[in-house]
């Protein structure tokens, strides 16, 4: 890919502009985003105009740009989160219409859970996850599962590096950390009380690829009071479902 002068190919560019969206700046003007991505103001309404054309971004009527339906559409074109997401859904609604609650899907991505999926009531309480939003693996109960059942070299990775207080209830020791992990590979589900907001608890279970390796968790956020064993059981129950509609999926 041809370089800029600055020595950056077209491609990283490309995915500089792309990542200046997050899932709470949604909607930008060319100037914030060449500012954000570091690129000259020519440059950036440049590959803005040119990303417009293509559909992979989209302008408002104010000019102001958001990350294009065609960007979605090529995205989920029999990528691995759509094909975990399609077995996950019924599964996740019969969670959901039990524990009536928030149920949630999470798949491990550099470093951080990302979450593929959201059911809410509208009567549930308090949740900070958002669909392709990210949470710190250390802090809430999907990232624990998913730590806990990771290659070991990424395991370590995170334990290495310093870990940040989500809530004052966050687990920041790396011997108490490795303990949780060793318990949760154990009894195969997490029950995280404000490690992410005071108010709740998070419940995770692992998600196997038919009878191979984890590959995501299933969790279900409640209040930080509720009674936490059906919801196991629930997300148990559901988890062997997914496994099992993975395995059969043609492949
Ligand atoms: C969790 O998974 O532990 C979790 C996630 C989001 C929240 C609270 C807890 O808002």
């Amino acid at each position: 890919m041809a370089n800029s002068a600055s020595g950056d190919s077209v491609t990283e560019r490309i995915v500089r502009v792309l990542e200046t969206f997050s899932t709470e700046r949604t909607v930008q003007t060319a100037a914030e985003i060449g500012r954000r991505a570091g690129l000259p103001s020519s440059t950036a309404h440049r590959m803005v105009a040119e990303l417009v054309a293509s559909g992979l971004l989209e302008r408002d009527g104010a000019r102001r740009v958001r990350l294009g339906m065609r960007l979605w559409e090529l995205a989920g074109r029999g990528s691995r989160a759509l094909r975990l997401r399609q077995a996950a859904l019924p599964w996740m609604e019969r969670v959901q219409a039990r524990v009536r609650e928030h149920t949630q899907l999470a798949v491990l991505e550099h470093g951080e859970a990302l979450f593929l999926e959201r059911l809410s009531s509208p009567t549930a309480g308090a949740n900070i996850t958002r669909i392709a939003g990210r949470l710190p693996l250390h802090a809430s109960s999907s990232g624990l599962v998913l730590l806990a059942f990771a290659p070991d070299d990424e395991r370590e990775a995170v334990l290495a590096a310093p870990l940040l207080p989500v809530s004052a209830e966050t687990i920041l020791e790396p011997q108490a950390l490795r303990a949780r992990l060793a318990a949760i590979r154990r009894d195969g589900f997490v029950v995280a009380e404000g490690s992410i907001e005071q108010v709740s608890t998070g419940v995770a279970v692992p998600v196997r690829d038919g009878r191979g390796p984890v590959i995501a968790a299933l969790s279900v956020v409640l209040p930080r009071e509720a009674p936490t064993a059906g919801a196991v059981e629930e997300l148990r129950a559901a988890a062997a479902g997914i496994s099992a509609a993975l395995g059969s999926a043609g492949r």
